[in-house]
């Protein structure tokens, strides 16, 4: 076991492996690019986009989200083979009942709703009769043209979009109080 102190003093005994730590940080960024192209069209719509900054623009969003998108799930089912291969390194001092709970639940949820959100997306979009674009190609279509199905899940992604920006916020305000409050080296864990 190695013993890692940082610039703010803080110490851990182990960190993650670095295929879970690269894992981490890849969605992490990923989840930023998704989000800002869903909160384009949330707040724009497909007309608002195309009116205000053209075609080209509105179908690169569009294509972009998707792409990004459907890049989570494939990353997410990696992390979750990655994370039953390589288990989480323990907790040196352990947490408290209070956060090993708190945070084993946003953790739990953020994974279920990141391999759940882009399926959600991607059957909306099937059911739209549009193509689940990625990057260069398509995914294959997972069901006939349904608009009332599409509309539907499209109602449940803007949901789930909502409740993950959430989840993203308390886990990014958990780990900064981790980091320069506590100082318990829970940070450093998930660090180059
Ligand atoms: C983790 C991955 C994803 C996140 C966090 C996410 C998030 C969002 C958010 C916040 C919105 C705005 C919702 C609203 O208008 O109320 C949105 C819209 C949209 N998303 Fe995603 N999304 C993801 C994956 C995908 C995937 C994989 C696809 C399709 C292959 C997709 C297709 C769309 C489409 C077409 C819209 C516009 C819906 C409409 O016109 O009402 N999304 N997404």
């Amino acid at each position: 076991m190695t013993d890692m102190t940082d610039a703010t003093g803080e110490t851990s005994a182990q960190g993650y492996p670095a295929v879970r730590k690269l894992l981490h940080w890849v969605v992490a960024l990923c989840v930023i690019l998704t989000l800002i192209g869903g909160l384009m069209l949330w707040k724009y719509g497909f007309m608002g986009l195309k009116d205000n900054f053209g075609i080209e623009t509105t179908n690169f969003v569009y294509k972009y989200h998707k792409s990004f998108g459907l890049l989570i799930l494939i990353l997410m089912t990696v992390r979750i083979i990655a994370k039953l291969m390589m288990p989480d390194p323990p907790h040196v001092p352990p947490l408290s009942a209070f956060h090993r709970i708190a945070s084993k639940s946003v953790h739990g949820l953020l994974y279920l709703l990141l391999l759940a959100q882009p399926v959600v997306g991607w059957v909306a979009t099937s059911a739209g009769g549009f193509p689940a674009e990625f990057f260069g190609g398509a995914f294959p279509d997972l069901v006939g043209k349904d608009k009332a199905l599409s509309e539907a899940l499209y109602g449940v992604h803007g949901a789930l979009g909502w409740l993950i920006i959430l989840l993203v916020a308390i886990h990014i305000g958990a780990a900064l109080l981790h980091r320069f409050v506590y100082k318990d080296g829970v940070m450093a864990r998930m660090l180059p």
